[in-house]
């Protein structure tokens, strides 16, 4: 048996009776709390930033994220139309405020069919540098538990088949995958909305709000210590050029 399965083992194969029915794992805690990231809830005032993401995707990735190797302009056009007050649009953010991951969940138009499940579609995207670090996966399990808060029971996903990452993303969060030639689509059925889920929403905004707000005020520090260094450059320029 590895190591992990035996952390495992202590997590979920407790008896009745147990002296810890759910130790605590330090490693596993800290392992945790190094992958979280804050993903923030994006509205109006984004637009622009949302649409500098994806301009910034290239061909390859315009063609994997929209179906079609999208141009500026209907990019452009794309970033206008979203409708951020039925959607959700997720983001993650870099330490200079850039918007490097982003993730879009469609609702369905209200009503939807009586009787049939409600929907949700995802699309997303990560910028190139900020790649191969979970920000893709940790999207969609956000935007799971956001859609599952919404009453949602079904997230869908299509995307080509060549699309490996955005399929291994579907398939490790428990989706199921059908193939039909050269595109796929992922269903992942979500379990109802608890208290704890929605309680676990809201931890997740509140510290992303904190963290926007820190980077922000770090960056504004930033940009008042270069301006200082800068006026002081002058200072002793002018102080150089008296001398001579
Ligand atoms: C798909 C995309 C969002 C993934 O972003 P990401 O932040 O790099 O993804 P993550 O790091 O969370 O996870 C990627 C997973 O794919 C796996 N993966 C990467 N390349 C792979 C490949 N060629 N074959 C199989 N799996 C692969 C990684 O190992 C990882 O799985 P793991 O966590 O089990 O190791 C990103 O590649 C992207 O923006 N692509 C362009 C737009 C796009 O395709 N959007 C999806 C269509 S809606």
């Amino acid at each position: 048996m590895t190591s992990s399965t035996q952390s495992q083992g202590s997590q979920t194969g407790s008896e009745p009776g147990d002296a810890v029915p759910q130790a605590w794992n330090p490693v596993a805690a800290l392992q945790r709390w190094a992958a979280w990231v804050p993903i923030r809830s994006l509205s109006r005032r984004h637009r622009r930033r949302i649409k500098q993401h994806l301009l910034s995707l290239s061909e390859r990735d315009r063609y994997l994220r929209f179906g079609y190797p999208a141009t500026d302009e209907q990019i452009g056009k794309y970033a206008m139309s979203l409708d951020l007050d039925r959607d959700e649009v997720l983001g993650i953010f870099n330490r200079r405020l850039e918007l490097v991951a982003m993730a879009h969940l469609a609702y369905a138009p209200t009503p939807q069919i009586p009787g049939k499940p409600a929907m949700a579609e995802f699309g997303v995207s990560v910028l190139d540098k900020a790649r191969g670090r979970g920000f893709g996966a940790r999207l969609f399990e956000h935007a799971a538990l956001h859609a599952r808060n919404r009453g949602i029971d079904t997230l869908f996903i299509h995307a080509l088949s060549e699309n490996a990452p955005m399929l291994a993303i579907a398939r490790k969060a428990g989706a199921v995958v059908e193939r039909d030639g050269s595109e796929s689509e992922a269903w992942l059925r979500l379990l109802p909305d608890t208290v704890a889920s929605h309680v676990g929403e809201a931890i997740e905004r509140h510290v992303a709000e904190l963290d926007f707000q820190f980077k922000r005020h770090m960056r504004v520090l930033g940009d008042i210590i270069d301006g200082v260094g800068e006026v002081r450059g002058q200072f002793e320029e002018a102080g150089k050029t008296a001398k001579e």
